[in-house]
């Protein structure tokens, strides 16, 4: 068994749930690649009491991530920290030659973006993906197969989209998710977009142009201290895009929809996929419902699928179990050490967010941007 020796900076929601998925690495009977976690770095100290007290592989705490990237026995990093620090964190970690996991948006607007893509082309001998599970939900999974089998025919129409609840409250204090310092512009389209576009950039329907509609619903929060705060950024988006599949001059219409303030939907994602031979949708709200349409002439006719615990990394989970939010995080993770140790990951829905796919998602929220600002269609640049 290959073991990789990581060190975590930022260790708060995101920090947790890697560390967990590492206690829980024995789930996968099949990977002949595991990580070890060595190093932790956050600012707040009261936070890494967690991890020294549930793993004892720990040697390194600091609460300079400088400190844990000049550590030569680190040999990635799983960088889960507010946007305004991604550029910075991200192209450290590249420079100090370690493997990297970092999570979205992967900088905090396009010209960040842009800086880390241009160190990861300086350093080709790191790997770097981006983080987003999205994928790995077992219906998730089973469309991305039917993709690959083109068992849609000709598309017709994609919706993808990621609703959220957690600012109905508008009691709610202020948090560094709602200040455009530090989640920047894109607001909802930041923290939620790239999970919406992951499945639909792979699948290679690559948006021409789009035209967004953001709102920002609620300008004021409590600041946490008796007083309000502005709440800058924008709470809900939908993308309007025209979209080709790649290699084609098929063009159809997609929707992405990312929304913290979406009436009845906790944490909810989901995909439909409609096409000329078969159609396809899921939403995380039923997770383990598949509901498929295969149209040969005569009755159409939805067929309702129980999924079970089809992972894309083998589990040790009998296959009749419904799958959750762990455990997808659970495989986007054997996903990206599949992909370090092997060069690729066992399938096109089996593997972590690209640089490329993760600066397409760049280009497109700063086009959203621009087509709120004008009220226009914008195109997206080659
Ligand atoms: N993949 C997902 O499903 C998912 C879900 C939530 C958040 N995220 C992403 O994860 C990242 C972090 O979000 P989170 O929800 O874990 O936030 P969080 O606020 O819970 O954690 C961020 C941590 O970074 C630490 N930090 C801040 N400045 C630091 C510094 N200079 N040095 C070291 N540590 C520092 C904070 O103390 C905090 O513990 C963001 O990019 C966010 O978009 C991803």
């Amino acid at each position: 068994m290959k073991v990789v020796k990581f060190g975590i900076i930022g260790c708060g929601l995101m920090g947790r749930e890697f560390a967990s998925a590492v206690a829980r690495w024995c789930h996968l009977p099949e990977m002949d690649v595991k990580p070890e976690i060595v190093a932790v770095c956050d600012t707040n100290a009261k936070l890494l009491e967690w991890y020294t007290g549930n793993f004892p592989s720990i040697k390194q705490v600091t609460d300079n991530y400088k400190e844990l990237l000049a550590n030569d026995k680190v040999e990635a990093v799983y960088i889960a920290v507010p946007h305004n620090l991604h550029a910075e964190f991200y192209c450290a970690a590249i420079v100090a030659g370690k493997h990297l996991l970092g999570e979205k948006p992967f900088g905090i607007d396009q010209k960040d973006n842009e800086i880390i893509s241009e160190c990861i082309r300086k350093h080709p001998d790191v790997f770097v993906r981006c983080s987003s599970e999205s994928p790995f939900f077992p219906a998730m999974q089973r469309i991305g197969q039917m993709i690959e089998e083109k068992a849609f025919g000709a598309i017709l129409e994609v919706n993808s989209g990621f609703l959220h609840s957690s600012d109905m409250d508008f009691s709610k204090p202020v948090n560094w998710k709602r200040m455009l310092k530090f989640n920047g512009e894109y607001g909802c389209m930041g923290d939620l977009g790239m999970h919406a576009c992951h499945m639909p950039f792979r699948a290679g329907w690559i948006p021409k142009n789009v035209r967004a509609i953001l709102s920002n619903v609620v300008e004021q929060r409590p600041d946490g201290k008796g007083g309000m705060a502005s709440c800058e950024t924008w709470d809900n988006a939908t993308l309007f895009c025209e979209t080709v599949e790649a290699g084609t001059d098929r063009e159809f219409p997609m929707t992405i929809k990312t929304q913290r303030i979406a009436p009845g939907h906790k944490n909810t994602w989901y995909l439909e996929v409609l096409g000329t031979k078969t159609s396809a949708r899921w939403s995380s709200k039923q997770i383990n419902t598949l509901e498929i349409l295969e149209y040969t002439g005569g009755q159409q006719a939805w067929q309702v699928i129980d999924m079970g615990h089809e992972m894309a990394y083998k589990s040790i989970t009998g296959g009749i179990f419904e799958a959750g939010f762990s455990d997808s995080i659970l495989q986007m993770w054997a996903g990206f050490l599949h992909e370090l140790h092997h060069g690729k990951p066992i399938s096109l829905f089996a593997g972590c967010v690209t640089v490329d796919e993760v600066a397409l998602s760049h280009t497109l929220f700063t086009a959203a941007l621009e087509s709120q600002k004008t009220t226009s269609t914008v195109g997206l640049a080659e």
